[in-house]
Order: C-alpha cells, then structure tokens, then sequence
C-alpha cells in the first residue's frame, strides 16, 4: 500500500488513511524491510524527541542493509545522523559553527550570484527541466564551495547520491555507488591534507590532525559525506516542489508575484508542510518496548516516522489539507525535530528565498510546459520530490 508508485504519485489519501485507522502501522518497505510507520503529528513529534528512539545499531542513512562492504559502511555512516548522544552532541558541535544564521547569512551574496547565473541561462529558451537547471544546480553549487569541492567532479556524484538516498529500491546499483562515493571523498580528503583551503573540509581535517580522538577518519569521511548528501537531495525538492505547487494552481504564482516580499517566507514554510521534501525522517530504532496511540513497538524494531503524514495532520493544522501561502502558526516537521533537527535549515531556507524570489520577479509568464498529472515522484522511502519539471515562459 504505501511506496509504491502509485503511492508516490499522490500518497495524501493514504497517509489520511493511516492517521485516521491504523497511525502506528507496520508497513513491507520496498526490499522487504520492515518498519513501523508513525503517521499522527503529535506520535512523529515525540517519536523525534524520545531518547527510547535511538540510531545506534541501523548503519545506512537509508536503513539497514547487508550487501554493503562493512568497512564502507563504516566509513560513511558514521556521521551525526546515525549517532546517539554523547557521540552525536560532539559531532554536530564539530560543524555547527558554520551553519548559523550570522555564518548562513554571510552566503547570501554568493547565492544571489549564483542563482542569477543559472536564471541568466535559462532565459530565452522554449522549455527548460527546471529541475535539472535550477533546482538541482543551486544548492549543489552551495554545498560544493562550502566545502571546498572542485566545480568539475560534481557531476559525478549525482548519480551515486540519488542512487543511495533510493536505497534498496536501487538494486544492485546500491553497493556498486557506496563504494565509488566513498572512492571519491577519500581521493577528496588527501587532496585536500595535501593542500589545504579556506573550506569546511580542510577545517575539519585541521581538526582530525590535531586530534584524532576528536575526529576519527571514519567519522571525517562520513560527515563530509552526510553533508555533501544532505546538499544534494533535499533543498532541491524543496525548489522543485515549491514550483509544482505555484504553477499546478497558477493563482498561487500570481498571488505570491504580486506580494513577495510579504509572503514569500510564510510560503515557503507552508510548501515545507505542504509537500515535506523529506517525506520520512531517516530510520530510528526502539530501544526498548514504546506504546505510541495504544499501539506498542517492540524493542528492537525500525520505525519510520512521516514528516510528509505528520504535516498534514488535521488534528494539527486547521485546514490541513489547504495551502494557505499566509499560514503564520506553522511548526511543521519538515527539518524534523530534537536532536538531529536539520543543521542546514537556515541555508535552505536562504536558498529558498532567493531562489523562489528571483524567479518569481525573472520569468513572471513561467508555466507548466506538461500537465501536472503527467509528472513523476523520485522513487525511494525518504524522499519526496519531482524526478523533473518541465517549464516554460522564460521571457524576462
Ligand atoms: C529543504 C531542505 C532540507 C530539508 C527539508 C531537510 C530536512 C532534514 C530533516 C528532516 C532532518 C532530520 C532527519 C532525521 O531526524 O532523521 C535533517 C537533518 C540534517 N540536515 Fe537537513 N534538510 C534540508 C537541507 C539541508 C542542508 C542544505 C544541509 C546542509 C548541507 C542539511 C544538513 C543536515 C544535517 C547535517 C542533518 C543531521 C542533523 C543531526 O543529526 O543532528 N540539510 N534535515
């Protein structure tokens, strides 16, 4: 019932379904895994804060899964999203720095310059995959010089990326883009020891030499690799689902034209409820028996907890099912919530804003070149974004 393609083209009536009947279901993923899916905003909040859940013993971002070299697996997973305090608390404090709002804001030039870079490229022409010209570029170009990672291996890694955020729906392909990736950031990270640079992955190697008791190589390589990833897959549906959303009812588009400077950071917001660019949060475990509304997961078992589900919780959000752009009160669980709260929410929001800005103001006749039945969802649990968006109307 749930992850398959159908589900994925519209998966709102089944979440309904679920936090009506069932809101602690455990449902087959595809591959066979088994999950507890938590479906009820106020269960997905404290399934997010409740130390009971925890990540020590899942070693994927995407789940567990067996095929992977151990060693490989070691070497990039070992990053603050698989972690459980005190291990998580020292990880994240090693990056945090660099993802405050003062730290964040400090970028804006740099996206602005960007973003107008990519519209300029995709003036004039019929129709453009807005996902493949836009969407996907900006917060990739971001990341990449946050980091330090030359401008001509990009392309590289997107593949290998998408690949392991579908996870076991990916086959065969799965073990084959961990190895390669990882292949990659190693090549990286000597490079950089080599030749240090004005970048978040040079600090981090100053911060391993200096002590490797702080920073072992598994835990360098494998946060690199939760932030390239992070980087990679999420503000990139959220641009993409953004679009979809103003241009499938193209009053949205127009009434957000005509007030931007007003509304743009309460819609941006509400598409983050709307239609959650992490559909899942990643796989936790119940670290001894948990009774969530009268259901009780036993100790041992993988929970999924629904962002996207928990969004749309009318128990929550009056009016859950309407998007309503000047939504004020809207503590939605987009970037999560607890401890793993999303580190990069300041810089996808700063990317959002300017991204969804610019071209707003650029392309004011920008429109669907396919009609919005006809577009398609990235396969894969955690996820929800479109695989492409054709447009048009790109006269400035
Ligand atoms: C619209 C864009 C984004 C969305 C919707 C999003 C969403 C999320 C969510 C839901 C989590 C929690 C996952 C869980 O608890 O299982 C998370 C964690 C995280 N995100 Fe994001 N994210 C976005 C962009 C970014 C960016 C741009 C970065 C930085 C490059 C980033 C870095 C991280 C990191 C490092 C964590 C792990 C935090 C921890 O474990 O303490 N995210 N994100």
């Amino acid at each position: 019932m749930v992850f398959t393609p159908e589900f994925q083209a519209n998966p709102h009536p089944v979440y309904a379904r679920l936090r009506a009947e069932l809101p602690v279901h455990q449902v087959t993923l595809p591959g066979g895994m088994l999950a507890w899916l938590v479906t009820r905003y106020e269960d997905a909040r404290l399934a997010l804060t409740d130390p009971r859940f925890v990540k020590q013993g899942l070693t994927t971002p995407t789940g567990p899964n067996a095929e992977i070299a151990p060693d490989v697996l070691a070497a990039m997973s070992s990053h603050m999203l698989s972690s459980d305090p005190p291990d998580h608390t020292r990880l994240r404090r090693m990056v945090s720095a660099a993802f405050t709002h003062r730290r964040v804001e400090q970028l804006r030039p740099r996206v602005e310059e960007i973003t107008a870079g990519l519209l300029d490229e995709m003036a004039g022409q019929d129709t453009v995959d807005l996902i493949d010209a836009f969407a996907f570029p900006l917060p990739i170009q971001v990341i990449c010089e946050l980091l330090g990672i030359p401008g001509a291996d990009r392309e590289s890694f997107r593949d290998w990326s998408n690949t392991i955020v579908a996870g076991v729906v990916a086959g065969e392909k799965l073990p084959i883009a961990f190895a390669a990736l990882l292949g990659y950031l190693r090549e990286l990270i000597a490079d950089k020891r080599a030749h240090p640079a004005e970048d978040l992955i040079s600090a981090l190697i100053e911060v391993q030499e200096a002590d490797g008791d702080r920073l072992t190589e598994n835990e360098l390589t494998s946060t690199v690799f939760l932030l390239l990833l992070a980087g990679h897959e999420t503000t990139v549906n959220l641009l993409g689902n953004s679009v979809y959303l103003l241009l499938s009812e193209r009053e949205r588009w127009e009434k957000l034209r005509a007030d931007a400077e007003t509304l743009l950071p309460t819609a941006i917001e509400e598409f983050l409820r709307y239609e959650s660019p992490v559909e899942t949060a990643t796989f936790r475990m119940a670290a001894e028996d948990i009774t969530l509304s009268g259901v009780t997961i036993p100790a041992g078992d993988a929970v999924l907890v629904g962002l996207l589900a928990g969004n749309r919780d009318g128990g929550r959000f009056p009016e859950a099912g309407l998007l309503d752009m000047a939504r004020t009160e809207n503590p939605h669980l987009a970037f999560g919530h607890g401890i793993h709260y999303c580190l990069g929410a300041p810089l996808a929001r700063l990317e959002a804003r300017i991204a969804l800005g610019g071209l707003l103001s650029r392309f004011p006749d920008l429109r669907l070149a396919v009609p919005a039945s006809e577009l398609e969802w990235r396969p894969g649990v955690l996820m929800r974004g479109l695989l492409a968006l054709p447009v048009t109307g790109l006269t400035s």
